[in-house]
């Protein structure tokens, strides 16, 4: 007797998660993607990644338009950015390119007009633009045992309630520590993948990052081990997994699978850089940058400074305001620190540049005062959602009390003749809430290219 077919549980549950659920009646299957992040924004384009799970007949088209129902949506062919592995031969990351869009326009994407999740994200205005960018670093959870790796912490929707234009992640994007053999770079490659399809299954970061464009740079824990550096077993894996699986703008210094993550963009008339500080550090040779990186970040200044930028922020992920010799930070770089400080001045860069900064567990500002390299305002932000562990200082803008959930804001009202930014720290209340930190703000006055402190 013939015996009745029966679909694998297996089966069944993998349509599931791909959301190839067939309508009632039909037999269309619905396209829903594990996630989708964008990235790369300027005024007229932006990069949008989706992740689907199950074998697909094609490459999914995404649907493009000015309004949540997607009624009059334009349809952006996608491309396959890596060819699926051995071990996940059922998901694929597609790449899709948003060219000729409007400036300062509200864009929403998704793959089926009539149903399906969607994700949303606001292009720059051209020339002077106002626009609130948030800043922030390391989303591993507190569970001490077992450890956790990943966060599905509130902090995400507090942080999304500010609809800034784009989130500055600047590492530790998880916690999983991924190491092993180079010669195994394809696990390697695959655990990266992986770290990445649970950081972006969390609920309440998947919902915060298909609302809220990035631009993102490791550090140590999502680029490999603990303090890892360029002569981590990881580094060609982290860089061949950053370049199909991230959004992220144009890697002047990495065409290839090779070579630091920097990136340079403008936001409206604020010129951002922002440096890699795992992948090329060699600490024996007392390098953070490598001579390639610091030789780009030099030029940049130099150009800020002749396109005469009124303001530079320069998304360093690690913290700048340590001691010489100190093991944290900047501290065991000090003559290459004190190089990029001096050039700073000698452009006149230091009023009008402000340091984006993360890994120390902490939110803690300084006007320039103890900033001897460069004399410029830093500002430390994090943990996202981490325990508490300060590194450096002093600081002239410190709360009393560190907590978790500290995030913070960069925020610019420029009318084409003055520019004002304001850098507000933030801590978590709960219920998806926070509250600015009083001791975290500061602002500058640009007009022209002088910026002053405002007191
Ligand atoms: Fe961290």
């Amino acid at each position: 007797m013939p015996s009745a077919r029966v679909v694998p549980r297996r089966t069944v549950l993998r349509s599931l998660a791909a959301g190839l659920v067939f309508a009632p009646g039909g037999l269309a299957p619905s396209l829903e993607p594990a996630w989708m992040w964008s990235g790369a924004v300027t005024a007229t384009s932006a990069t949008l990644l989706a992740a689907f799970t199950g074998r697909l007949p094609a490459t999914p088209v995404l649907l493009v338009d000015t309004g949540r129902a997607l009624a009059g949506a334009r349809r952006v062919e996608g491309r396959a950015t890596a060819a699926p592995s051995r071990r996940r031969a059922d998901r694929i990351v597609v790449e899709y390119r948003l060219e000729g869009l409007r400036p300062d326009t509200e864009y929403f994407t998704g793959f089926d007009a009539a149903s399906g999740t969607r994700a949303r994200l606001r292009t720059f205005g051209r020339g002077p633009f106002s626009f609130t960018v948030a800043f922030a670093s390391c989303a591993g959870g507190t569970r001490p045992v077992p450890m956790s790796h990943v966060s599905n912490s509130r902090v995400f929707d507090a942080i999304g309630a500010l609809d800034p234009h784009l989130f500055i992640h600047m590492g530790d994007l998880h916690y999983y520590n991924i190491n092993g053999p180079a010669r195994f770079g394809d696990v390697l490659l695959e655990r990266f993948r992986r770290g990445l399809d649970r950081v972006l299954s969390q609920e309440h970061q998947a919902l915060f990052y298909r609302r809220t464009p990035i631009a993102y740079v490791w550090d140590d824990h999502d680029y490999g081990p603990d303090d890892a550096d360029a002569r981590s077993s990881t580094r060609q894996a982290a860089r061949r997994y950053y370049g199909v699986d991230v959004p992220h703008y144009p890697l002047p210094l990495a065409p290839l699978d090779d070579g630091p993550i920097a990136q340079v963009f403008d936001v409206g008339r604020v010129r951002f850089l922002m440096t890699d500080m795992r992948s090329e550090r060699l600490p024996p040779a007392g390098e953070m940058l490598g001579a390639r990186q610091k030789a780009w970040l030099l030029g940049e200044l130099e150009r800020a400074a002749a396109d005469r930028v009124p303001l530079v922020a320069w998304v360093n992920p690690v913290p700048w305001i340590t001691a010489d010799g100190d093991a944290d930070g900047w501290g065991r770089y000090a003559a290459e620190r004190r190089e990029i400080g001096q050039r700073i001045s000698a452009l006149g860069l230091g009023p009008r540049l402000v340091m984006l900064s993360g890994d120390a567990h902490m939110l803690a500002f300084d006007d320039g005062r103890h900033n001897p390299n460069g004399g410029f305002v830093v500002a430390q932000a994090a943990p996202l959602d981490r325990f508490v562990r300060p590194k450096g200082g002093p600081y002239s803008h410190e709360p009393p009390q560190q907590k978790n959930g500290q995030f913070a804001t960069l925020q610019v009202e420029d009318t084409g003749t003055r520019l004002t930014a304001t850098l507000q720290g933030y801590r978590y209340l709960g219920s998806g809430r926070a509250a600015p930190v009083r001791e975290t703000r500061l602002r500058l006055e640009c007009v022209g290219d002088r910026c002053t402190l405002v007191p």
